[in-house]
């Protein structure tokens, strides 16, 4: 394919110590060591997510899995990696602390870059931006005070989250193409636009619109290295934008058995904070991603699953979403 004509900047790379401006997204259950340090080694960035490496719910969320977690990236890659942390609101001290609980954990094992989801908080900003690490920050819903709010704050990058996303859907329903540029524009620092980037030309429309790079999550489920079931995996191939279910407010997924009979409870009217606690029940993405079993789970993913056709190696997927980098002169 024909490499793109336009400037390419090099923000991300330098802040982050990366060759492409890539990170692989944080999803539950599905991005552990192997993968992270994959996106690594391939000149992205990987993001150890929540339950990172377990299999099964054991309700032991505890600090030492993380730790094992990070020492495995830290043998299976030797380029910079993220680990992914929930923001809470400030002042609510419990899930602040424990969310410190993981940021101390993570600072004592040497991890230097950090991202954010959720809201602003300014004691875990701090306490990242105490250690020297670099802060990646991302607003579940994206917001103008929020970015500039964050920025003031020491945030280093900005995640734009656009609705097209997979994962936990924005509270309003802004697409990538409107809310990149809206937050390119309110901030100084570098932006990442987030949601339904699962191709070259997605990525180029990202940077046309502002953004020094691309946070990417359902086309790396779609890779060999992603511990996603096959099942998950030939599911998305199957599926199509068109036909995909959303459940509640706050979750879409492939139209499954299990997404079908949560759809029938919401159309009978179940709210959607019911639909939310039956899927967090169920372990999120564990029983219908990481297992595989289509009566069990939901299968969330972005609306741009048409572009996605073949599973590939993580290497593969980077190179062709950065092959515009590839050429040296171009940027
Ligand atoms: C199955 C799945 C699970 C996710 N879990 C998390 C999570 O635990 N924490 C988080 O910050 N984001 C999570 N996300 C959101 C991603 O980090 C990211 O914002 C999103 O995948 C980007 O959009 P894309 O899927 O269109 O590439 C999840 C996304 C998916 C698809």
């Amino acid at each position: 394919m024909k490499k793109m004509q336009i400037t390419l900047s090099n923000r991300i790379q330098k802040i982050l110590n990366i060759q492409y401006p890539i990170i692989q997204a944080a999803m539950n259950w599905l991005t552990d060591a192997k993968l992270v340090a994959a996106v690594s080694n391939a000149g992205g960035m990987g993001v150890i997510g929540p339950n990172a490496g377990l299999i099964e719910d054991t309700h032991l969320k505890s600090t030492e899995k993380l730790r094992n977690e990070i020492r495995k990236v830290n043998t299976l890659t030797d380029n910079p990696f993220a680990l992914n942390t929930f923001f809470p609101p400030d002042g609510d001290i419990e899930k602040e602390n424990h969310s410190q609980k993981f940021l101390d954990l993570a600072f004592e094992e040497g991890v230097l870059y950090f991202v954010s989801v959720g809201n602003i908080n300014k004691r875990l900003i701090k306490s990242i931006k105490d250690q020297g690490a670099t802060l990646i920050f991302r607003e579940l819903t994206p917001t103008v005070e929020g970015a500039k709010i964050a920025e003031s704050l020491g945030a280093d990058v900005i995640i734009a989250t656009g609705y097209d996303e997979g994962g936990r859907i924005p509270k309003r329903a802004i697409g990538t193409f409107s809310i990149v540029p809206t937050i390119v524009d309110a901030v100084n620092i570098p932006v990442l636009a987030t949601g339904g980037i699962n191709d070259i030309r997605a990525v180029r429309a990202a940077l046309a619109l502002g953004a020094d790079g691309v946070y990417v999550g359902t086309r790396f489920i779609v890779s060999d290295e992603c511990p996603a079931a096959d099942e998950t995996k030939h599911d998305i191939i199957n599926s199509n934008g068109y036909d995909l279910i959303l459940v509640s407010d706050e979750h879409r997924s492939t139209p499954n058995n299990y997404a079908k009979m949560l759809e029938k409870m919401h159309l009978n009217g179940a709210s959607s904070e019911e639909i939310e606690q039956i899927i967090a029940q169920g372990g999120g993405a564990l029983s219908g991603m990481r297992n595989g079993n289509s009566y069990e789970g939901i299968v969330s993913v972005n609306t741009a699953i048409d572009r996605i056709k073949e599973i590939k190696s993580v290497k593969d997927i980077v190179d062709e979403l950065m092959a515009d980098y590839q050429d040296k002169e171009a940027y």
